[in-house]
């Protein structure tokens, strides 16, 4: 059996979502797996290089997982013709010059969302991208949560109904003084390409748009609840950018769609994100490992009635999705079709274009909050 290399050269991957997710949730448990099978019947086994800033803790993380290669020399990376493909984990606001870079070296591009701070930006790259003839992909990994998947085979076997609405709840409570920090400090810093709406509508545009219907217009509330938190060394500092989002989308076909994001809210709810999706044939409630649903003709007849104790328990009424495949790490699954898709073309629609939606949605989430009105999205070509 022929296993083919690939060389990825791996930015940012010392952060959060470098090390844990892509780092060793992807890519080093591909390694393990054996690589990643080709439609011929050979495997592509990927081979990566950690580049970051800073000597020493790329050393201690390629030492900790048995790996060989690790470089401060980004353009040294870039210049090496047998790592095809640039991965960027790195601070949002820095994705822009890790992408160019990668792009003018003539490298397979795969990032991390948001794949910029600004719509324009984003467009740019996804062109300069496309133009360069380098194949080019976004991560949108909520779509491969077992969830989501589930609920995705509910919205592809009709059992909604004509589907009404949708209510997502994403959040948990981000202590202030937690040390270590339970997210970075820039996440909160809006000079620094921070935001719970830069942050999380780029998802709520792939998970809506590809689940749900095309989002069509919106209107947002940003909120900065908290002013101040500790940052990574312990210090004091003022946040500058939104922690919380209220938003409401209206989607093709009358749909509504009603988000709420936040870092500040305590939760009562089985997972940290939750969407109920209601139909007029059934319901559904997918997290992100499981799914319940409720269909027209189990729905009890719920009468209001405060004098006596609720005779009805809710919960109790809805069925779990069962699992039909082996559930896989999310990040994981995205990245065997990305490396499928470099090593034998297959397809792999969530592009950079399909990226800059996700920024575009952020946009005009803060022109919404900023003008205090509902806003179009306009198509993006
Ligand atoms: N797909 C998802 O669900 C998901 C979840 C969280 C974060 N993200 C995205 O992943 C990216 C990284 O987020 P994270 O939470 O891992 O961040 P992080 O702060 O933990 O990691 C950032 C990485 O960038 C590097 N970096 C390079 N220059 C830097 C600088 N000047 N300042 C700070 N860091 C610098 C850091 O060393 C580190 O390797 C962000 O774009 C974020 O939006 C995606």
């Amino acid at each position: 059996m022929t296993t083919h290399r690939i060389g990825v050269i791996m930015n940012g991957v010392t952060g959060r979502m470098g090390t844990r997710q892509h780092l060793v949730r992807s890519i080093l448990a591909i390694r393990q797996q054996g690589g990643v099978q080709l439609p011929d019947g050979s495997r592509v086994m990927p081979d990566p290089i950690l580049v970051g800033r800073n000597a020493g803790r790329l050393e201690a993380l390629a030492r900790e997982y048995g790996l060989a290669r690790w470089s401060t020399d980004l353009a040294a990376c870039l210049a090496n013709p047998d790592d095809r493909v640039y991965f960027d984990a790195q601070t949002t606001s820095l994705r822009e010059q890790g992408l160019r870079a990668a792009i003018a070296a003539g490298k397979h591009i795969y990032c991390e969302k948001p794949i910029a701070t600004d719509l324009a930006t984003a467009v740019d790259l996804a062109r300069l991208a496309k133009r360069a003839g380098v194949k080019n992909g976004v991560v949108q990994d909520k779509l491969f949560l077992p969830g989501l998947v589930k609920l995705r085979r509910l919205v592809s076997s009709g059992f909604f109904g004509r589907i009404i609405a949708v209510r997502g709840e994403f959040g948990y409570w981000v202590l202030e003084d937690a040390q270590p920090v339970q997210r970075p400090s820039w996440n909160y810093k809006a000079e620094e390409g921070g935001g719970i709406i830069l942050d999380m509508f780029a998802h709520w545009r792939y998970v809506l748009d590809e689940l749900i219907a095309p989002v069509q217009a919106l209107s947002c509330l940003g909120v900065r609840h908290i002013e101040q938190r500790l940052d990574e060394q312990g210090r004091p500092y003022t946040c500058t950018a939104e922690d919380a989002a209220y938003a409401t989308f209206a989607l093709a076909g009358g749909i509504t769609a009603q988000f709420n994001s936040s870092w500040c809210v305590r939760v009562y709810r089985d997972e940290l994100l939750t969407i109920q999706v209601d139909g007029t044939e059934g319901s559904a409630v997918a997290g992100l490992r499981e799914c319940r649903t409720q269909h027209r003709v189990n729905t009890p007849k719920a009468i209001w009635n405060p004098d006596i104790a609720n005779p009805l328990r809710f919960r109790d009424q809805w069925l779990d999705v069962p699992d039909i495949t082996e559930p896989d790490n999310a990040f994981k699954v995205q990245w065997e079709l990305f490396l499928r898709h470099v090593a034998s073309d297959t397809p792999f629609p969530w592009d950079l274009m399909e990226g800059a939606k996700g920024v575009q949605l952020a946009e005009l989430a803060r022109q919404s909050w900023q003008e205090r009105r509902w806003v179009d999205v306009p198509e993006l070509r």
